[in-house]
């Protein structure tokens, strides 16, 4: 099973960036947990980064014919994206959306998301670990999918 987790803009400062928010885990930090639960799970897992809508659509199509699914955290894309959106839309993979903050309890723009419309389910506010239970939901998820 591949998997790929594309993060969005500014999440490469993570550690550095208003950690009353995002915590004080780096992005290594990050990645280093994905790839190690993904092992856990027998996950193959690619990770990428971007603070460019375009190279997230690209990385979504990407997805096509080479991941069972979608790890994704737009980050402020979450709340402005019809472009991601509708690239999730297209390749019709199962996806899940992460957030490290909660996102709902903070101010009313953050409150609306569009990726979530293309998404399986949302995890939000458990910290870099978010990534560790989105990972669990889609494996379920694609697992129970190649069952029926
Ligand atoms: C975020 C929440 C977004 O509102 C914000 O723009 C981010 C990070 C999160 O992981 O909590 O950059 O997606």
């Amino acid at each position: 099973m591949k998997i790929k987790v594309i993060n969005g803009p500014n999440l490469n400062l993570l550690g550095l960036r208003e950690p009353d928010h995002y915590g004080n885990n780096t992005y290594d930090d990050l990645t280093k947990l994905c790839y190690e639960e993904a092992k856990q799970l027998g996950i193959d897992l690619e990770i990428v980064q971007s603070n460019h809508e375009g190279a997230i659509v690209d990385e979504i199509q990407k997805c096509l014919g080479s991941c069972n699914g979608i790890i994704i955290n737009p980050a402020a894309y979450t709340h402005t994206s019809i472009a991601i959106l509708d690239a999730l839309k297209a390749v019709n993979l199962p996806a899940v959306e992460v957030h490290i903050s909660d996102v709902d309890s903070r101010e009313e723009f953050r409150k609306i998301s569009y990726a979530k419309l293309g998404c399986i389910a949302t995890v939000k506010g458990e910290g870099i670990e978010g990534y560790g239970k989105g990972l669990r939901i889609l494996k379920t998820a694609i697992d129970n999918e190649a069952v029926v």
